[in-house]
């Protein structure tokens, strides 16, 4: 290319950063669910089935923190006040006050009163819902050998494990399936880094989720996306690819008998500077942290009721 046309090149580069970080800017002030979700119901809806999912996540802990989550709960029912004060009380409703229902019933049972709590849910005739379920590990193996549907259907987000360790054959085999992930163009731009010990302890105080259970997890793995695969039209295409892989990783991971925690890499840039410290360089997208371990013969999981796929549905003849 000459230096003109590299000029030229890198200008057109230029104007569609700029138009994508203004286009990027527009569309999250409008839809991003921080942004005056009390107008929206869609925005309220995904924020209060998040808040009570924080509850459900807390109590399928191996032992919940005595006390835990008042503030959680004081915090997700003046949500659902403000929902309802704007669009009444309908049946989304009922799966976060369940859970609410759940969480009152358990602090009970362990000696904590929150009269308070109480006398404002019964205000909405909540009835308790199965906001944690417990598996027995040998079941849940014997699914993820199955067919693809009964593969699916009994991976859960495992919140506890034994102190064994991971067996490392088990996890390069799954490596080994996941590589089979499709991707844009087969760049394949996926990158596992694998963490063990006080290494992965570290990784999971920076990711920050798993408060209360991360000295659960010993063995943990990384998985990013290398921006250098991509071109200027394409700079959400990291988090597609790896999002693919980082899913497949976690079935291979089940598939293999192995217990997971799917965790988020949804942060601010700032905070992803975070993982030079892990050395991981600043060319690669973080797209999920994957904790692994094994499975106690028996454990609880969060229910974590889905949608009815009419709700995630459209289609056009
Ligand atoms: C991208 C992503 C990020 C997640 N981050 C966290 C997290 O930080 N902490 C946590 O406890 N669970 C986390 N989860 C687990 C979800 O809560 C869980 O996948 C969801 O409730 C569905 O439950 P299931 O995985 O048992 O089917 C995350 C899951 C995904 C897919």
């Amino acid at each position: 290319m000459t230096p003109y046309g590299r000029i030229k090149n890198w200008l057109k580069v230029r104007r569609s950063f700029r138009r994508e970080a203004r286009a990027f800017l527009r569309l999250n002030r409008r839809y991003n669910a921080s942004c005056a979700p009390e107008k929206d119901i869609a925005k309220l809806q995904n924020l209060i089935r998040r808040e009570a999912h924080t509850l459900e996540k807390g109590l399928s802990l191996r032992a919940p923190r005595h006390g835990f989550g008042e503030e959680k709960a004081a915090h997700l029912l003046g949500r659902i006040d403000a929902y309802v004060a704007r669009f009444g009380r309908d049946g989304f409703l009922d799966g976060p006050l369940g859970i609410l229902a759940n969480y009152l019933e358990y602090t009970e049972n362990h000696g904590i009163a929150l009269p308070s709590l109480k006398k404002r849910l019964a205000a909405y005739d909540a009835r308790p819902a199965d906001a944690v379920v417990e598996l027995d590990a040998e079941a849940v193996r014997q699914s993820a050998q199955g067919d693809f549907d009964a593969l699916t259907a009994s991976r859960h987000s495992i919140r506890y494990f034994t102190p064994d360790p991971v067996p490392a054959a088990a996890v390069d085999a799954a490596l080994a399936i996941a590589s089979r992930t499709p991707s844009a163009c087969n760049r394949q731009a996926w990158r596992t880094h694998l963490f063990t010990g006080d290494r992965c302890h570290a990784l999971l105080r920076w990711q920050g989720g798993c408060r209360g259970f991360e000295t659960e997890i010993g063995t943990c793995i990384l998985v990013t996306a290398d921006r250098r695969a991509f071109l200027y039209y394409e700079t959400h295409q990291p988090y597609v690819d790896g999002g693919m892989y980082a899913m497949n990783l976690l079935n291979a991971l089940h598939f293999k008998g192995l217990g997971t925690i799917p965790l988020s890499c949804g942060f601010e840039a700032e905070k992803l500077l975070g993982l030079r410290d892990f050395g991981i360089p600043d060319y690669e997208v973080p797209v999920l942290v994957i904790g692994i371990g094994c499975m106690e013969p028996h454990f609880h999981v969060a229910a974590s009721v889905r949608k009815p796929v009419s709700e995630t549905h459209t289609q056009q003849a």
